[in-house]
């Protein structure tokens, strides 16, 4: 498995599996399909409301399929509701139990938004506290004592924008290992991936198909779908590969991580091959002409007219 070293010195395999959306009994299979196939990276938060099922799959992998917790990377995240210091650590533990681990190899912040402890979906204008940069320090010297308890070995941020990363950067004890972001060539994020390949911090990227399954109520945009878009489809056919593939491909030659999502066992196959495929420089650069700054998961879910969040603030 193709692997990424982080600015700990320790490594992330490029591929992982994403969670968000698997339910029930097929995100139980769709964990033990992967890691029986050579998956190693798990992407997982409590907030997709499966994080027991995941567990209980990398449990009984680890036993069926004679893998070693050291060959895993596990990644958990923090929700919105505790970003407080004193909540860090129980919301850690949380997720250890339910993933049954006894350290996460990764811990991310997973929004740079605050909500109060009793509330998982605000619903009125106090149900959030204000936006406020220098808690978001308070909360990341929090999560820089869970890696000094040894219970993650690396700790990251998903959804900073450059100035926000940077303030965190310029301000940090262990500086955050992986910033997690949308990216797919709909949203390539060039500025994103030179500053954080000159500051050393990796890019996870999220819905790096285009988020084909995404919920109806956030499609948007005339664009075809970016698996269907005529230039992926014509390089697919180039190269005797999926567009999925082609996609995925494109992020790992830009040294990103991927973590696509697939319930599916032929697609978790197929994707886990686009680690195989090469494309050539002329290919790359028709792929990353596609961008339109299409962000689907652009966080408007926390910037309703009553909410102290907007887009400004998150981008
Ligand atoms: P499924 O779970 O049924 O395979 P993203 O990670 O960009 O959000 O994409 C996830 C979505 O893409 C899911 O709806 C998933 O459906 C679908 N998907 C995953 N792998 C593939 C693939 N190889 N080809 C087409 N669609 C895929």
């Amino acid at each position: 498995m193709k692997e990424y070293q982080l600015n700990n010195s320790r490594t992330i395999p490029a591929i992982g599996l994403g969670t968000w959306q698997s339910r029930g009994n097929s995100v139980y299979n769709a964990v033990l399909s992967a890691l029986k196939i050579g998956y190693r990276h798990i992407d997982c938060a409590p907030v997709y409301k499966n994080q027991k099922l995941v567990g209980l799959a990398i449990h009984d992998a680890l036993q069926k399929y004679g893998i070693n917790r050291r060959e895993l990377f596990i990644s958990s995240k923090l929700w919105n509701n505790a970003h407080a210091p004193r909540h860090v650590r129980p919301a850690v533990e949380r997720s250890l139990r339910e993933l049954q681990l006894d350290y996460l190899d990764l811990f991310l912040i997973h929004w740079p938004v605050r909500f109060r402890q009793d509330i998982e979906f605000p619903r009125k204008s106090e149900h959030y506290l204000p936006p406020d940069e220098e808690r978001l320090l308070d909360t990341w010297k929090a999560m820089e004592k869970m890696v000094k308890k040894g219970l993650c070995r690396s700790i990251g941020v998903c959804n900073f924008r450059l100035s926000r990363l940077n303030n965190l950067l310029s301000h940090c004890k262990i500086p955050p290992a992986v910033n997690q972001i949308e990216l797919h060539p709909y949203l390539r994020q060039q500025d994103m991936l030179e500053f954080a390949a000159k500051h050393h911090v990796l890019l996870t990227a999220y819905s790096p198909l285009g988020s084909p399954g995404r919920p109806d109520k956030i499609r948007k945009g005339n664009a075809p779908e970016l698996l269907d878009h005529p230039v992926i489809i014509k390089i697919s056919k180039e190269i005797k590969a999926s567009p999925a593939q082609v996609v995925l491909a494109w992020g790992l030659a830009r040294q990103c991580a991927v973590i696509p999502k697939s319930v599916n066992p032929s697609r978790l196959k197929e994707n886990l091959g686009a680690m195989n495929i090469s494309l050539s420089r002329q290919q790359i650069d028709a792929i990353t002409s596609l961008d339109c700054n299409n962000r689907f998961l652009d966080g408007s879910f926390f910037c309703q007219k009553f909410s102290s969040y907007s887009l400004d603030y998150l981008w």
